[in-house]
This record gives C-alpha cells, structure tokens and sequence, in this order.
C-alpha cells in the first residue's frame, strides 16, 4: 500500500489548525467548509425526520450524537506510541452541524414536525421542544409515480409534460435553494422502489436524457432526482435499494459534473450484524451451512416492503454481502453450500421498533455442527439517522476535496451501506472493518497524513 511521504504523522495537527501546521500543502487541498450546507431531503419519512430532529437536538445541547463516526469518532494518526487521536471532524473539514440548513420533498404536505409525530420514532416530549424549528420545514412537492411504489399514494406531486420537464423542476428547486446556502448534497430518504434491472437507457448519458424525454418506464423517479442533482453538481446519497446511480450513464454524469456517489441502501441492522459476524467465520476458517433471517417492523417502510415488488429490490440488497465476504470460490468446503434466506415481515404493533433474528447454522473442527442465534431488538430509524447524516457530511467533504469530487463513486463510503457501489471488474467489499479501515485511510491520505497498516514491526527492532 503506497505512502505518502511528507513528513511525520505526529506533525499532523487537527484541521483547525493545520493551516499553520507541517502538512500545510495536502491538508490545503481540501477546502474548508466555509458557511452553509444546504442538505436536500428526498422523502421525509421516519429516518428523514430523526435525522433532522436528532441534528437539531444535537445543536440545542438536548442530546449526543450517538452512533455518528463524524460526531464521536477518533481516528488514529502516527504510531501507537505517538498517542494521536484526534477527533475526526477536528482532523479533516467536516461541515459543523450549526452550518447545516435542511429542506426536502416529500409526496405528503405534512411538514418535520408532523412527519415526525406521524413515524413515532422520537417521543412526544423530545418533539415538542423541537417544534417550532421542525414546522417551519415544509416539504416542495414530490416527483412521484405509483408504478414504482404501489403502497403509497400521495397528492402533493409535481405535473410535468415529461420525465425531463419533471427533472427540471427539481433542478428549479436546487437551483432556488441554492441561492440561500453555500454548498448543497442530496440525499435519498424515500421509499423503495419495485426491483428494477438496468437497462439500454442507462448506458449512455444520451440515452437517458432521451428516455427522460420519452417517459421510458426504466427510468424511475429516484433517477429523476439523482440526475437533476448531478446536472446540478450536488452529491447524491442513495438510503434505499433502489438502482438510482448503480448505473454507467450515472456514474459518467457523477464524474463530469463533480458530484460525488456512492453505493445504497443504508447498513443498520441486521446486515451491519452478517457484515461484523461473517468475517469472524471466515478469518477463523469456520463454515456455515445456513442463515435464515427474519424480521418484523411495523413502520412505513415495512408496509412498503410488503409488496412483493419492492421486497425484491431489499432482497437482492440484502442477500449480496455473504456471498461477496465468503468467496466460495477460495473456500468451497466452508461456504460453497449456504441457504441464506431473508424475511421481512410487516407487523404494526412494532412500528419502528423492528425485531430480528438470525439462526446461523456453523461447522467446525472435522466438520462438527453449531448453531448462533441472533435476537436483534432494534430501532430502525435510530441506527439509520446518524448513517445518513454522517454520508452527507462525508459527500460534502469529497466534493471539497479535488482528487475525490470528479472521480464519480465513492468507495471509502462502503461501510455505511448494504451495497457498496465499485469500478467496474471490482468486487465489493462488504467486511465492515476492512471498511472501516478504507475509510479512515482515505481520510489519512487526503489530509497527507501516513496511512495505518498495522504492520507494527518497528516497534520491534
Ligand atoms: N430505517 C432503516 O433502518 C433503513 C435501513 C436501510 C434502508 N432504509 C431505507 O430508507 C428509506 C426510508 O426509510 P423510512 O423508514 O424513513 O421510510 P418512510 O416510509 O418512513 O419514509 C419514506 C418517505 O419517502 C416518501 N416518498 C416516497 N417516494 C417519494 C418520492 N418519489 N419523492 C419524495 N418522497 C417520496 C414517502 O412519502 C415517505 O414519507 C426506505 O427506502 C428504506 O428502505 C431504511
């Protein structure tokens, strides 16, 4: 893994004051993050509204930011003895949460507060004190075709004579919004969409903007949205399983306009867990025979992924990572023969409240049967919310950063996500801490600082 060499890594200061520190030329390549960043919401939904009320709550001193690597995390610079940890967003150019304005779009006119009391994953007590802040966020009306979400059915959606006049009223709303921020990322909360495969309308920026203009039903409205931002030069997350930017035309547009990407379909919980665990497995040579997973939740998403269509696209999302982190191919007596299936079952009673089980079938010395039960009692929208702040954060730091704005996808982002997004001809990688560590190194290199192996011999010789 190749170094870069200019200087020690104990010189390296935190960004604050890096300017007069010694790694003066690559850390004043990244921009700092001067004034607002405009966060542009699509579908202000349960992880939407906690995110917004959660980064609100955060300002206000009412709560910590718990589960928010750009918040909490440290990251290690020199060697173990060097005893340097700073913080992250001390080390790099991270927006600070008081710079952040929200605004988003939603099928429904309710606004934050109502949105949020609607979802239920925040008590009434917390909501309150937010209110006046949380009402004053109204969402502009929705790109939306129910084609592509059966379950839903909202009036508050834009007309257009086409799918390109409708992408250009959103580049109207960035557009607008833009004119009162400095920066601007867009992420996608919305609902997910039926399973959709890519097809000869997303090759080629052409062919897009050709199907946009002849309504091609490939072309769903999550593309929509990711194309007017990219038109625009906004970085674009995608929270959902939907293809969305999983496509050449989408990524060369990512690429010529500097609008960072990366993969999709937010890593909460029960493939955060497969994605910790199956790496164990592996680095212990231990096999599996079979992992059935099952949930219950009761939230939105979970009526929307009650239709068959739209379960699809989460299955495919969600089945992806075992196969990627076991390479049958190199161990076929340990994890050529695995069952895995997924369940999503929609149960109101438990509203966000999801619960998960995990029955992992493993062998070990001479081929001898285990079993691994998992009882995940999670809370969705609260695992996902810190995921989604932290991409926008991390996006908003890729566009200011010149060696990674025009490269079109992001894959140190990996780690937050159920399906990274890669080069073509590379392979994803889903093992959480190899993630972890590409992250971390990507931020070590574009602030010039060393990168971290974990070799360790020189504290040997
Ligand atoms: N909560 C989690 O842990 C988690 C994890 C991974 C992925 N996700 C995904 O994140 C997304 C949001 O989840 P949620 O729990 O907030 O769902 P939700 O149903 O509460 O919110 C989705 C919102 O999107 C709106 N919407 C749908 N289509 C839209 C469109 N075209 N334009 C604008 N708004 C639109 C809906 O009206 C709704 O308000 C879902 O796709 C979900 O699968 C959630």
């Amino acid at each position: 893994m190749a170094t870069k060499k200019k200087g020690g890594a104990k010189k390296v200061a935190p960004a604050a004051k890096v300017s007069s520190g010694g790694r003066k030329t690559a850390a004043l390549l990244v921009e700092p993050a001067k004034g607002k960043l405009g966060v542009m919401v699509v579908g202000l939904g349960a992880v939407a509204t906690t995110m917004i009320a959660g980064v609100e709550a955060v300002r206000r001193g009412l709560a910590k930011p718990i589960g928010s690597l750009t918040q909490m995390g440290t990251i290690r610079l020199g060697k173990r003895t060097d005893n340097l940890s700073p913080l992250i967003k001390d080390f790099v150019p991270i927006a600070d949460l008081n710079d952040i304005v929200f605004t988003g779009w939603d099928i429904f006119e309710d606004n934050v507060y109502e949105a949020a009391a609607h979802a239920a994953v925040l008590d009434a007590e917390t909501l309150k004190k937010l209110k006046p802040y949380l009402s004053k966020i109204k969402p502009m009306p929705a790109v939306f075709d129910r084609h592509y979400v059966k379950r839903l059915d909202g009036k508050h959606v834009k007309k257009g004579k086409n799918k390109l006049d409708l992408a250009e009223q959103l580049r109207a709303d960035i557009r607008a919004f833009k004119k009162t921020v400095n920066r601007v990322v867009m992420i996608w909360c919305g609902s997910t969409e039926i399973f959709l495969k890519p097809t000869a309308v997303h090759k080629t920026i052409e062919a897009f903007e050709q199907g946009l203009v002849k309504n091609d039903p490939g072309i769903a409205p999550s593309q929509i949205y990711a194309y007017a931002a990219m038109k625009e030069g906004v970085p674009f997350a995608n929270g959902a399983p939907n293809l969305t930017v999983d496509v050449p035309a989408m990524i060369e547009l990512s690429k010529q306009n500097a609008a960072p990407i990366c993969g999709k379909d937010f890593k909460t919980g029960q493939t955060f867990m497969k994605t910790v665990l199956a790496p164990a497995f592996k680095a212990r040579m231990i096999g599996v025979k079979g992992w059935f997973s099952t949930n219950i939740l009761g939230n939105r998403d979970g009526e929307v992924l009650d239709e068959p269509k739209s379960f699809k696209t989460k299955e495919e999302s969600k089945l992806g990572s075992l196969e990627y982190i076991f390479q049958p191919e190199l161990y076929p007596d340990l994890y050529s023969d695995i069952y895995h299936k997924i369940r999503i079952n929609y149960y109101p009673p438990r509203g966000d409240e999801k619960e998960a089980w995990d029955n992992i079938d493993i062998f070990g010395w001479l081929g001898y049967p285990m079993q691994l039960k998992i009882n995940f009692l999670c809370r969705d929208s609260i695992l996902a919310a810190p995921i989604a702040l932290d991409l926008v954060l991390f996006l908003d730091l890729a566009k200011r950063t010149p060696e990674l704005r025009s490269i079109g996808i992001q894959e140190w982002l990996s780690f937050y996500l159920k399906s990274p997004q890669t080069a073509q001809g590379l392979y994803p990688e889903h093992d959480l801490f190899i993630q972890s560590m590409k992250l971390k190194n990507t931020l070590r290199h574009i602030m010039g600082a060393d990168l971290i192996t974990h070799l360790g011999l020189e504290y040997y010789d």
